[in-house]
């Protein structure tokens, strides 16, 4: 992870969104034809665009009001308990219309490509009723088509039990496994399926049965485990086999071991841990010892990880998880893309990977982890296209 194959005086020649080679000025230089536009980096850095494999951008309203509770005292979990927390974003989001989500939707897209974001894997989960879910995920299909931000669409129908379900939680798991999975899947609105396994939300075996299904139905599988308290979502992830784990602050040895013998990817969050002023970052050392193809998101949320910006979680992982900042990068390109399964499309600049890549305002990769709290990206270009800020 800490070999970014970094090229001195490099250049990339790009045609119809797609790189056709990158290599030294010296390679480049003679395949410039009478057509093609020069852009000029003036010494620095180029990287493949950030891909940010957690995040959830489809949601009305924002939980301010909570924030500013929580910096009096109350913590995430007493505001859940009593209906705020996803509940009240629930709330809001089903009073939503598609054009409202739609229209916040752009607003957060034009946040995430302003700091070096091109690909994000976007989550339902703020609707939790067959209408709401489907609208998110069509929010989130319509922005997919008028923003140059990709979206990977992951359904989370099992991120809360809606009230209406409280005292009877298995209705809401047969709903989900019965009616909303199968409209889901049928009007192809979702690559990926998640759950919120965690004490109080859905169990191991909640979230066995769930993502079950969705594997049956052509899902891949992601699944927020461990955030909480140690609920055993890391071992049913290795059981599973899914693609990634994600969370795992309260992952321990066993845990680390399970997921590498099950092969999953670890996608850690470090935006969350920070903005619920917690200090129980995940062991993001030990994974990366043992191995693991770990990936670094935001979780950009509107109550748990405010932020798109992948910048402020490069400069959280080196500061609180003792992650090289090479560590950080190889985390939210290559190894995040595959976790994605876009591993031959994006995440590296490479011949016939599309031209989705950034230009940071500086000459040392290492600056974008230390630098915090600027913007860094000077230009960001999706699919070969420059982008103009909103
Ligand atoms: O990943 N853990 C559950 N879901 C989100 C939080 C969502 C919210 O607070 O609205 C997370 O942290
Ligand atoms: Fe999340």
């Amino acid at each position: 992870m800490c070999e970014l194959s970094i090229l001195q005086n490099g250049a990339l020649l790009i045609e119809a969104g797609r790189i056709t080679c990158v290599g030294s000025r010296a390679e480049v230089d003679p395949l410039i034809g009478p057509d093609c536009e020069v852009f000029d980096a003036g010494g620095r850095v180029v990287m493949p665009g950030f891909v940010d494999a957690h995040t959830h951008p489809v949601f009305a309203g924002t939980r301010a009001g909570e924030f500013e509770e929580r910096a009096s005292g109350s913590t995430y979990q007493e505001i859940a308990g009593r209906g705020g927390g996803i509940q009240s974003t629930v709330r809001a989001t089903r009073e939503a219309t598609p054009d409202d989500l739609v229209a916040s939707g752009k607003r957060y897209a034009d946040w995430f490509l302003r700091t070096g974001t091109t690909t994000v894997e976007a989550k339902s989960g703020y609707g939790l009723t067959l209408q709401d879910e489907l609208k998110i995920l069509r929010a989130i299909k319509t922005l997919n088509s008028e923003s140059p931000l990709t979206y990977v669409p992951t359904f989370l129908g099992a991120h809360d039990v809606p009230p209406e379900y409280k005292s009877r939680r298995e209705s809401y798991v047969s709903l989900l496994i019965d009616e909303i999975l199968p409209r889901v899947t049928s009007e192809k609105l979702a690559e990926f399926c998640d759950v919120f396994c965690e004490e109080k939300v859905f169990t191991v075996d909640d979230s066995r049965e769930i993502l079950s299904a969705a594997r049956d139905q052509g899902l891949g599988l992601r699944l927020h485990a461990d955030q909480l308290s140690l609920s055993g979502g890391a071992k049913l992830a290795a059981e599973l086999r899914t693609a990634t784990a994600d969370h795992l602050e309260h992952t321990d040895a066993e845990g680390i071991n399970a997921l590498r013998s099950g092969g999953v990817q670890p996608v850690l969050l470090p935006g969350s841990v920070y903005a619920l002023g917690s200090s129980r970052y995940p062991a993001a050392r030990e994974m990366i010892e043992a191995g693991l193809a770990v990936v670094l998101a935001s979780d950009f949320n509107p109550g748990s990880s405010p932020t798109p910006a992948m910048t402020m979680i490069l400069s959280l992982a080196s500061t609180h998880m003792k992650m090289m900042p090479a560590e950080s990068i190889t985390a939210c390109t290559i190894n995040a893309a595959y976790s994605l399964n876009r591993g031959s499309q994006i995440g590296s600049l490479e011949p016939g990977k599309l031209a989705d890549f950034v230009i940071h305002d500086c000459a040392d990769y290492r600056e974008l982890a230390y630098f915090f709290g600027i913007e860094h990206p000077w230009q960001v270009f999706a699919a070969g296209k420059q982008y103009q800020r909103i």
